[in-house]
């Protein structure tokens, strides 16, 4: 059977004190709203619904950009948890299969529990994901009796005896959607906070004689972002995941609690990541490759056999072919660098193709901004590129060509030339010796 998803993110986030809405505050460096968008995926949704209130305009764009086919519908007033459900029942109502509606703000649920949560549906009209939590604060609880949910109880509406219950609710629930869609109208808001309480719908599918469930996962995945405090620990814990995950698909980290990992981030079997480096989002990292200490990485490929860093900052749509090596202090920017290419150190490499096995000597710049455009430097094969060549962009440098140390190259060079710009030398014989003589004299009179 298909299924959609309805993602919750019409909230404020009041005690995030903030002028960005919840959902759109970053984790791993992504949107929470892209981490909910990813654990749904795995479900493989036939149509994904983002509801949107506060900030709308940006929450938008954000669900655009991590699946244009989402639909988006707004939810004016926050009403409640089953009011915000209701704004999806224009899109969805037609569509066959199920639905599983997801917090905008809890980043860390696992695809396998949103599998189990589907899988529970045989057996049950709605499930319910729960959790025992070790300080049940202010979760809904859970009524059951053995296997079978009686009903959600909210903490503000609960007695002394409910709220002494630890099993909570995490906010997730699948149910078919047509049942879904007619339970929530039915919910009214007769309730100690007037809202429209989504967690009601299991009392009235029960009095409808059909049967609700629980399926269980750890706490630590239903963990939702109310604070800037929950956003750190959510921080935490993503990276702690995604440490043991590359750990455990091959890849050698030698100080694991000092890399970060992006929500998107790709690292082959057998790659090596050196302590303190920290990933953006859009970076592949592939087989083999080694990423030294301290690198900065976002949005860049780096092949098989290269080798980057240390200290080394890639940013995006730098893309690094087979066994290429960027050393200390180099900084690539939307440069392809083809294979075998080396820039050991000191170099910034912006809006350039520099082709196989060219060398680039220490102090290199390609000088790609003039202050109102950007322009774009092409260096050929086997080239070799002298230290402190300043490349003007726009620029090339031919095949098997070279340029010597500290020239300025505004021209282009062609294939196989040397290519010197610099101002000539010439050797004052004793004038070295003279002038130190003379400054020695100025400073005594001095004192
Ligand atoms: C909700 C549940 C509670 C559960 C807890 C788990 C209800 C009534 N209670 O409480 O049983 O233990 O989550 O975290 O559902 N939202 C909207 N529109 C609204 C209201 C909320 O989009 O009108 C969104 C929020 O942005 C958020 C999510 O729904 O992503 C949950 O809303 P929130 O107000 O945080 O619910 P809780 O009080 O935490
Ligand atoms: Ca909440």
């Amino acid at each position: 059977m298909s299924v959609s998803l309805v993602i919750l993110a019409a909230g404020q986030g009041t005690r995030m004190n903030s002028d960005l809405p919840k959902v759109l505050h970053t984790l791993a460096a992504s949107p929470l709203l892209h981490h909910a968008m990813q654990a749904g995926r795995a479900l493989d949704p036939q149509q994904t619904v983002v509801v949107a209130g506060h900030g709308a305009e940006a929450v938008t764009k954000a669900a655009l950009a991590y699946d244009e086919d989402a639909v988006v519908v707004l939810q004016h007033e926050q009403l409640g948890t089953a009011h915000a459900v209701a704004q999806a029942a224009a899109v969805l109502s037609d569509m066959a299969g199920d639905i599983v509606i997801l917090y905008g703000d809890t980043p860390l649920i696992r695809p396998e529990t949103l599998e189990a949560l589907r899988e529970a549906r045989a057996r049950h009209a709605v499930v319910v994901l729960g959790f025992h939590a070790a300080d049940p604060g202010r979760y809904g609880r859970l009524i059951t009796d053995g296997d079978e949910l009686h009903r959600i109880v909210e903490f503000k509406d609960a007695t002394p005896e409910e709220r002494a219950i630890t099993l909570c609710n995490s906010g997730l629930i699948c149910a078919e959607g047509k049942l879904l869609f007619d339970l929530v109208a039915q919910v009214g808001n007769d309730n100690a906070a007037g809202e429209y309480y989504l967690p009601d719908i299991i009392g009235l599918a029960r009095g409808r004689g059909l049967s609700a469930g629980v399926v269980l996962c750890d706490e630590a995945e239903t963990m939702g972002v109310n604070t800037r405090a929950e956003l750190a620990r959510a921080e935490s814990a993503f990276q702690a995941r995604a440490r043991a995950e590359a750990l455990e698909n091959g890849v050698t980290l030698t100080a694991p609690e000092t890399v970060f990992f992006a929500l998107d981030t790709v690292v082959g079997r057998d790659a090596l990541i050196g302590p303190n480096v920290i990933f953006g989002p859009g970076v592949t990292v592939e087989s083999g490759a080694e990423i030294r200490a301290f690198c900065h990485l976002e949005g860049c490929h780096i092949s098989r056999g290269a080798t980057v860093g240390p200290f080394s900052r890639l940013r995006p749509g730098a893309e690094l072919a087979e066994d290429v090596h960027v050393g200390n202090f180099v900084e690539i920017k939307n440069a392809i660098l083809d294979e075998g290419v080396k820039v050991g150190h000191l170099t910034y490499i912006g809006d350039a193709n520099v082709g196989e096995f060219t060398n680039i000597g220490a102090g290199t710049v390609t000088c790609n901004y003039d202050g109102v455009m950007k322009h774009r430097t092409t260096i050929g094969k086997n080239a070799f590129i002298g230290s402190d060549t300043m490349l003007v962009a726009p620029v090339s440098v031919g095949d098997n060509a070279m340029t010597a140390s500290g020239s300025v190259i505004t021209q282009d060079v062609p294939a196989e030339a040397l290519a010197l710009a610099r101002a000539h030398q010439t050797n004052k014989p004793g004038l070295a010796a003279r002038l130190r003589a003379r400054l020695v004299q100025i400073k005594a009179s001095r004192t």
